[in-house]
């Protein structure tokens, strides 16, 4: 658990602690909604059912709901039957509460009635105007900005809404529930109205409101029980051709939750809107999904296949809430992983099933070592239940989502499918419609699966990235193979001490003929099955596992499929990692081979770019690398495309203890020009090959996918030679592809070429890309974000000039993260200039967001956070900056908490001027 008061310091940072969750004496199970919608003065009538909670004594205490940013324009108070206004001594409006001080002992009604400004609400939380669509986001504490409520997901109640608006301006009117939105009644006056029944009890984040003019494409799907169910998903104008693949994604996954999970849909219709402004990918509201119109909208002619792919995972995700989140919801935020680790386990179930299960595991361990090891690393680590917390919006976090979702992951390898969905369905019916903890969840498991989970609940509460290191011993006389596994986890920014975890590692042993020798151990019965590859219990910080009958020398293969979330820290040597790369038959580790061996002769290249050493590729890797080249067109070639192509920027900046960002980039260019020459005439041959053959229809099947995948990464190979031919190949590939993977990728590689001619031939293809794309918003963002990630000189001055032109609007959080996000993490040259410009840059940019959009400030200021990986003098000048971030009067709490606790790690010299200065370091729990 969290030290307490451990902050106190800094009087604005305001920790909140886990352990302090208490029932509330009241509850509010039913709510009546009445909102006449309008672009400025939208008001809303509220009429809350308040009983006493029965679980609790009752002591009579006041009432306090939850409220920002309204304008009480009423209250009255309906008690046997008789409705009076509230007398104002008899309640007080505070900033952040509406406080009844006595309220009746018999359960009553409120009726609230609020104004909102959605116009004026840049936020894009509670209900705002996202262009000409009026819609509400409410996770994690938007339901407050629209009327005063419990607004904690532990308040379960039923929603009747009521909404009027015109309806010329809002032709389409929805909330959650049942309802027919093609039958509104005509009030005469120029509005309509519409009612909206939601029979589940559901947490106020989960409400939602859309209205506005909409294309509709509807469907159907009949349940496994045999009801229909009316499917309808609603775009704005100029999408409505680009929403089949959004449609067949959805039935696809109402389908999957009921083959894989036993779950069948709970209402008469299913909705979806896409809006342009939306600070997430997409959000779960009970029957009435919002999206992100980037996470939605979608075709092979403006989107590439990873978005497609991308798409069908977030309406999966979405769509598998109403169990994991709707049906079964959190206690409280510090539970968020109870419904996002699990639904985003289900989404990947979800991917694997649909499309090449090998890929979705490696480009998901990829992900999770890339982004969420960094985050344990730094000064946000947190475990994924976290203890403390200062801003609820700062846990949609890469270790409670992705992280969490490995947890999970072991628990399934464990247990295996047939328990696992035992244990599921288990948990969803003995929690239906309650707001449940982790710990509910775990139990659940132990009891279904019988498996004696108490050392795997440390999980839950332990951050950091766990390490393990193995050593091998083969011993010819008795024919025994001793694997000893450890693990460490090294002490994290929230955490100094840390205990031994229960983790599943699955391991083989490759055979010097390359064969993988079947696994028995030493404690195994004769005549028990020796699978070639086994899950092994690593519960202590050190074992010894033995295995008999092996009839000669091995090589390891640990933690296949990515077991568990995990970094292996045993470093193998070349020649067993080039044995795996050609021999291990498990996909992640054969994949993790040559990830390795790229890593570490990139390390090489890197010490040698920081001593001004000329850079030079061991003929070693150079070979192995070409083993790879010359099986390029064999097999699964999405795989393929991946053991060609350098690892991830992340990946390979890891390990790092301190990186110069330029010498990365030296040695990344070195490495990747010294292949490309080295390999041109292949990597011709290969491009040549993987031309989709004439007259294919596009699809997004494995095959195909796989094989543009190998298309554009043989492209970018080509490319890197910067000559004429290469800069031809582009071109043509930009011109005459039809789909988006192709015409991408190809502008891609023209844009990132620094040749002078070649720099003119893609200043005309972008001001081609900008003439034919500028009414898609998604292609307009990745033409910033190609522009912010250009190589060459003048980078952050053409990041600000785009700032000006009519394709940015810094209140669109897509276009936000596309330019500043495409300079900040895709122009690490530019963004760490030794000047220190890239760094003011964002902190201005943060600090003009402050006002705007403090959630997408908060996600920029996570650029600071990794400033511990730099040399002094970038460190210096990151510091400076996050301490001018810090002094902003009206700094938003979540920013203060993340540029707090990066600050909070910089040694401080003892001084004796004030007392945040001289405040202790933090205690470690
Ligand atoms: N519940 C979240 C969305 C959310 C959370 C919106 C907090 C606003 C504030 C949703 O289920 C989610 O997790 N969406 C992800 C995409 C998903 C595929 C992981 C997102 O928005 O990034
Ligand atoms: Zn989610």
């Amino acid at each position: 658990m969290a030290e307490k008061k451990d902050f106190l310091f800094d009087p604005a940072r305001n920790p909140l602690y886990r352990d302090d969750y208490r029932p509330t004496e009241y509850k509010i199970p039913a709510v009546t909604l009445d909102i006449a919608l309008d672009e400025t003065e939208t008001v809303v009538k509220s009429r809350i059912h308040v009983t006493r909670n029965p679980a609790l004594p009752d002591t009579g205490g006041a009432l306090v709901l939850d409220g920002e940013g309204l304008k009480l324009k009423s209250l009255k108070i309906i008690e046997n039957g008789q409705t009076r206004d509230l007398d104002r001594s008899e309640f007080v409006v505070t900033d952040k509460n509406l406080i009844l001080k006595n309220p009746p002992a018999k359960p009553f009604d409120l009726e609230i009635v609020t104004e909102i400004n959605p116009t004026e609400n840049t936020t894009l939380s509670g209900i705002y105007m996202a262009g000409d669509i009026l819609c509400s986001q409410c996770e994690a504490q938007g339901f407050r900005r629209i009327t005063y409520f419990l607004d904690r997901p532990d308040n379960l109640a039923t929603y009747d809404v009521t909404l009027t608006g015109e309806q010329k301006k809002f032709p389409v009117l929805l909330s959650n529930g049942n309802g027919e939105p093609a039958k509104t009644v005509d009030n005469g006056d120029g509005t309509h109205s519409i009612n909206w029944k939601d029979p589940w009890p559901k947490p106020s984040y989960l409400f939602a409101v859309v209205a506005g003019d909409m294309h509709v494409l509807e469907d159907t799907f009949t349940t496994m029980t045999g009801k229909k169910v009316d499917l309808r998903i609603y775009v704005q104008d100029g999408y409505e051709d680009k929403i089949k693949w959004a449609m067949e994604s959805l039935k696809r996954s109402m389908k999957w939750d009921e083959d894989r999970y036993g779950r069948e849909y709970d209402l008469d219709c299913f909705h979806i809107v896409a809006v342009d402004k939306f600070n997430a990918g997409a959000m779960e509201n009970k029957g009435l999904n919002v999206f992100n119109v980037k996470y939605l909208v979608g075709s092979p002619e403006v989107s590439t296949d990873d978005e497609l792919i991308d798409i069908e995972a977030v309406i999966g995700h979405e769509y598998f809430h109403n169990y994991s989140g709707d049906r079964v919801t959190v206690r409280d935020w510090f539970e968020l992983t109870l419904k996002e680790g699990f639904t985003v386990l289900r989404d990947r179930q979800f991917t694997e099933d649909m499309h090449s299960k090998e890929i979705k595991r490696i480009d998901d361990a990829v992900g999770l070592r890339s982004a969420q090891f960094m985050e344990d690393a730094g000064p946000t680590s947190h475990p994924i239940r976290p203890d403390r917390v200062e801003e609820f919006d700062n846990i949609y976090t890469g270790t409670i989502y992705e992280k969490g979702s490995h947890v999970l992951g072991m628990l399934h390898t464990m247990m295996g499918e047939t328990t696992w969905r035992a244990a599921t369905d288990e948990y969803f019916s003995r929690f239906d419609g309650q707001a449940v903890t982790c710990d509910d969840f775990v139990d659940v498991m132990q009891e279904v699966s019988g498996i004696d989970l108490t050392q795997f609940r440390q999980w839950y509460n332990q951050s950091g990235t766990p390490e393990i290191s193995y050593t091998g011993d083969y011993d010819a006389a008795s024919k025994t193979y001793r694997l000893t596994l450890t693990q460490n986890t090294p002490p994290t920014a929230d955490q100094s001490a840390k205990v031994a975890l229960h983790m599943p590692i699955a391991v083989g042993l490759i055979g010097q003929s390359g064969k993988d020798v079947p696994l028995a151990l030493s404690t195994d019965a004769a005549g028990e099955a020796a699978p070639t590859t086994r899950v092994l219990h690593l519960t202590e910080a050190s074992l010894t596992f033995e295995f008999k009958n092996v009839d000669g020398p091995v090589v390891p293969s640990i933690l296949r499929g990515f077991s568990a979330p995990v970094k292996v820290t045993t470093q193998p040597s070349d020649e067993e990692l080039v044995f795996r790369m050609a021999h291990d038959t498990d996909g992640f580790n054969k994949y993790e081979a040559t990830e390795r061996l790229m890593v570490k002769t990139l390390h090489k290249l890197i010490k040698q770019a920081e001593n001004d050493l000329p850079l030079t590729l061991e003929q070693g890797f150079i070979d192995a690398y070409g083993e790879n080249v010359k099986n390029a067109l064999a097999g699964d070639l999405a795989f393929n495309a991946r053991t060609l192509g350098l690892p991830p920027y992340n990946i390979i900046i890891q390990d790092l203890k301190t990186l110069d960002p330029d010498a990365v980039s030296e040695a990344i260019d070195f490495m990747k020009t010294t292949l490309a020459k080295t390999y041109a005439e292949d990597f011709k041959n290969i491009y040549t090959a993987t031309a989709a053959p004439a007259g294919e229809a596009y699809n997004v099947v494995p095959a195909q996918v796989g094989r543009r995948e190998l298309h554009n990464t043989a492209l970018g190979f080509i490319g890197k030679l910067e000559t004429p031919d290469a800069a031809l190949d582009a071109v043509a590939q930009y011109g005459h592809s039809k789909n988006m993977t192709e015409k991408l990728a190809a502008l891609g590689v023209v844009t990132r070429m620094t040749d002078k001619d070649a720099m003119t031939v893609a200043d005309k293809l972008l001001e081609d890309f900008y003439g034919r794309y500028k009414d898609n918003n998604n292609l307009v963002d990745k033409w910033l974000s190609l522009q912010a990630g250009r190589p060459a000189d003048g980078a952050l001055a053409r990041v600000q000039e785009l700032m000006k032109h009519e394709a940015y609007d810094a209140t669109n959080p897509n276009k936000v993260y596309a330019l500043i996000g495409g300079f900040t993490a895709g122009n690490p040259s530019a963004f760490h200039d030794k000047d220190g410009s890239g760094y003011k840059f964002l902190a201005d940019t943060i600090i003009d967001l402050n006002d705007v959009n403090a959630k997408t400030a908060t996600n920029l200021a996570k650029r600071f956070t990794q400033f511990k990986r730099y040399d002094s003098d970038r460190q210096a000048l990151m510091i400076s900056q996050m301490e001018r971030i810090m002094a902003v009067p009206t700094l938003d709490i979540g920013i203060k908490e993340i540029i707090g606790k990066a600050l909070d790690t910089v040694e401080k010299k003892p001084t004796n001027d004030n007392a945040r200065k001289t405040a202790p370091a933090r205690k470690q729990g």
